[in-house]
C-alpha cells in the first residue's frame, strides 16, 4: 500500500477514502432531511426609497424594500428577530397565508395576538411552517401596508416530496400599489370629516419596482429617454427583468400585497395554467389573464412557447374601480436576446374595470385539485356578515352587521386567556342582520352605525360557516369588492352568488364535492359569498377586509376558539413594553 491516498487504486485506500467521505457528507445529509429552524434578524425603519422613481420614504427591513424573501421548506421554524428601529411608532408583521397552529401569539396582529412593538424593542416571532406554498408578510399595524412594510415567503416541500405538476424554474412578482401621500397624510383624512379618500394609488409595484410619469418602454428604447425621466434612484425602480430561456416551464408564483387594488396580470402571448392559490393546490386550468386580489396568492405554469426571437410585457392593470393608475409592466426576456430588446406588440390591456362577468367566470374555475380535504357537510353555527358603508357622528366608517371594528389596546389573546373582563366589549357582536327588511340594492336607509370590540366566541373543534353579504354603500349605484382574509385557518368557499343569500334557495346550490381551500375570498359588487372553516386553531383570529383603508375605517371582526387549551402563552405575547433583552428568548 502506498503512503499516500494519491491516484493509487489499494483498496483498502479507497475504503479508507470512502469512509472519510461519509463521515463528512453524513451530517449534512441527515440534516438536509430533519427540519430546521431558519433564524433572521430584522430591523425595521424608514428609509428613503423611489419605488416608482419619485423619491418617497418607505418602511424598510434591514434597509432593504420590500423586505427581505423569507424560503423555508415544509417543517422548518422560521425565527424573527424582529426590532423596531421606527422612532416613533410601534409595530407588527403578520405572516399572511400561515396558519401559526400551537403558536397564535406570532400571528403579528397588533391588539389581537400581540401588543404593538415599540420603538426600540424586540419581538421574536417563532413558528412553523407547515404547508407548501406562495405567501407574504406585512405590516399589520395601522396602515404599515401602505407604507412598504412587506414581503415574500415561499415554502417549499419538504425533502422527498413532490409537487402533483412539474416545471423547470420559478420566478417570484409580489404585487403592490403605491401612494406618494405617506400614511400618516392617508391615515388622518379617513379619520377626518368631511372624509378625505386616499384615491387611486400614483402606481403599480412589481417587486418593490414601478414607473411614475416614466414610460417603462421608454427607459428601454434609448438611453436619452432614461435620462428624460430626470429621476433619482433609477436603480430601485428599474423593473426586475424575468429571464427565461425558450421552451421551458416555469413556475410564476404571485402574491397580491395591495393596499387597494385589484388587479388583472396578463403576459403578452402566453397563457398561464392555474396550479395554486393561496398555498392550496387547485385543479389545473388555463388562462389567457389572471385577477389577484389584495390578499390573494396563485402560482401559475408558464410555457415560453413562443417566438424566441422575441420578448413579451408583463402587465398588472386595476380591476373593480375605475382605473387612474397606469399599468405595472416588466419584461418576459427570452434569454439570449437583450433585456432591453421591446416587445414587438403593445403591453396586453387590462379587461374593463366593471367587466365583473369576466371576473366571476374566473373565480369560478377555482376548485380544489382532488385528494384537498373536503368540508364537513353539516355546519354548527353560521354567521351572517352584512358589509356596508356607515357614518358614526359624522364620521364615514365600514361595519359589519352594523358594528365598526375599533381594536382595544390589550390584546385580546392574553385578555381571554386570563379573564379581563374589561379589557374589551364582552357582548357577543351580532350574527345576523335583518335580511328581510334590509335592502342589499340601495343605500342604507339608517346609515348610523356604532364603534364595537365584541369577539365571536366559537366552540373549539365547530364547523362554522359566514356568509358574507355586500351590499350598497353611501352613494347609490355604488357596490364594491371587498376581498376577505381569515387568519389562523383556510377556508373553503362553498360558493358566489347575486343579490341576497337565502338559506332556502342558495344553500343547495352550495359546493361540498370540491370547493377551493384558500384563506382568502372576494364578496362581488351586491353578491354574497359562503366560507365553511373548522374552528379547530385555539388562538384568536382576525377576519377582515384586505383594503388597509376599509380595514382602517373599520370592516372587520374577531373570532376566538379554544385559547382555554394553549397551556403557557410566552410573556412577549402577553406583556406590552418588554425590551428585546427581557423577552423570554426560547430555545430552539
Ligand atoms: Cu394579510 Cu390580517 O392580513
Ligand atoms: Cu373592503
Amino acid at each position: 500500500m502506498g503512503t499516500t491516498c494519491g491516484l493509487t487504486i489499494d483498496p483498502l485506500c479507497r475504503y479508507v477514502r470512502a469512509l472519510v467521505i461519509c463521515f463528512i457528507l453524513l451530517p449534512c445529509i441527515q440534516l438536509s432531511l430533519g427540519a430546521k429552524t431558519r433564524h433572521f434578524k430584522w430591523e425595521v425603519e424608514y428609509k428613503y426609497w423611489s419605488p416608482d422613481c419619485v423619491e418617497n420614504i418607505v418602511m424598510a427591513i434591514n434597509g432593504q424594500f420590500p423586505g427581505p424573501t423569507i424560503r423555508a421548506k415544509v417543517g422548518d421554524t422560521i425565527n424573527v428577530e424582529l426590532s423596531n428601529k421606527l422612532s416613533t411608532e410601534g409595530v407588527a408583521i403578520h405572516w399572511h397565508g400561515i396558519r401559526q397552529i400551537g403558536t397564535p401569539w406570532a400571528d403579528g396582529t397588533a391588539s389581537i395576538s400581540q401588543c404593538a412593538i415599540n420603538p426600540g424593542e424586540t419581538y421574536n416571532y417563532r413558528f412553523r411552517v407547515d404547508k407548501p406554498g406562495t405567501y407574504f408578510y406585512h405590516g399589520h399595524l395601522g396602515m404599515q401596508r401602505s407604507a412598504g412594510l412587506y414581503g415574500s415567503l415561499i415554502v417549499d416541500l419538504a425533502e422527498g416530496e413532490k409537487e402533483p405538476f412539474y416545471y423547470d424554474g420559478e420566478l417570484n412578482l409580489l404585487l403592490s400599489d403605491w401612494w406618494h401621500k405617506n400614511i400618516h397624510d392617508q391615515e388622518i383624512g379617513l379619520f377626518t370629516n368631511p372624509f378625505r379618500w386616499v384615491g387611486e394609488s400614483q402606481s403599480l409595484l412589481i417587486n418593490g419596482r414601478g414607473q411614475y410619469n416614466c414610460s417603462l418602454a421608454a427607459k428601454f428604447s434609448s438611453n436619452t429617454s432614461i435620462s428624460q425621466c430626470k429621476l433619482r434612484g433609477a436603480e430601485q425602480c428599474a423593473p426586475k427583468i424575468l429571464q427565461v430561456l425558450p421552451n421551458k416551464t416555469y413556475r410564476l408564483r404571485l402574491a397580491s400585497a395591495t393596499s387597494l387594488a385589484s388587479l388583472n396580470l396578463a403576459i403578452g402571448n402566453h397563457k398561464m395554467l392555474v396550479v395554486e392559490a393561496d398555498g392550496n393546490y387547485v385543479q389545473p386550468f388555463e388562462v389567457d389573464d389572471l385577477d389577484i386580489y389584495s390578499g390573494e396568492s396563485y402560482s401559475v405554469l408558464l410555457t415560453t412557447n413562443q417566438d424566441p426571437n422575441n420578448n413579451y410585457w408583463l402587465s398588472i392593470g386595476v380591476r373593480g374601480r375605475l382605473p387612474q393608475t397606469p399599468q405595472g409592466l416588466t419584461i418576459l426576456n427570452y434569454k439570449p436576446n437583450s433585456a432591453s430588446k421591446l416587445p414587438i406588440s403593445a403591453p396586453p390591456i387590462t379587461p374593463v374595470w366593471n367587466d365583473y362577468n369576466h371576473s366571476k367566470a374566473f373565480t369560478n374555475k377555482i376548485l380544489a385539485l382532488m385528494g384537498t380535504p373536503k368540508p364537513p357537510v353539516n355546519h354548527d353555527r353560521r354567521i351572517i356578515l352584512l358589509n356596508t358603508q356607515n357614518k358614526i357622528n359624522g364620521y364615514t366608517k365600514w361595519a359589519l352587521n352594523n358594528v365598526s371594528l375599533v381594536l382595544p389596546p390589550t390584546p385580546y389573546l392574553g385578555s381571554i386567556k386570563y379573564g379581563l373582563k374589561n379589557a374589551f366589549d364582552q357582548k357577543n357582536p351580532p350574527e345576523n342582520f335583518d335580511s328581510i327588511n334590509y335592502d342589499v340594492t340601495k343605500p342604507p336607509v339608517n346609515p348610523n352605525s356604532t364603534y364595537g370590540n365584541g369577539v365571536y366566541m366559537l366552540g373549539f373543534n365547530t364547523t362554522v360557516d359566514v356568509i358574507l353579504q355586500n351590499a350598497n354603500a353611501l352613494s347609490a349605484n355604488v357596490s364594491e369588492i371587498h376581498p376577505w382574509h381569515l387568519h389562523g385557518h383556510d377556508f373553503w368557499v362553498l360558493g358566489y352568488g347575486d343579490g341576497k343569500f337565502s338559506a332556502e334557495n342558495d344553500e343547495k346550490k352550495l359546493n361540498l364535492k370540491n370547493p377551493p381551500l384558500r384563506n382568502s375570498a372576494i364578496i362581488f359588487p351586491y353578491g354574497w359569498t359562503a366560507l365553511r372553516f373548522v374552528a379547530d386553531n385555539p388562538g384568536v383570529w382576525a377576519f377582515h377586509c384586505h383594503i388597509e383603508p376599509h380595514l382602517h375605517m373599520g370592516m372587520g371582526v374577531v373570532f376566538a376558539e379554544g385559547v382555554d387549551r394553549l397551556s403557557t402563552i410566552p410573556n412577549e405575547g402577553l406583556t406590552c413594553g418588554l425590551t428585546g433583552k427581557m423577552f423570554s428568548g426560547q430555545k430552539n
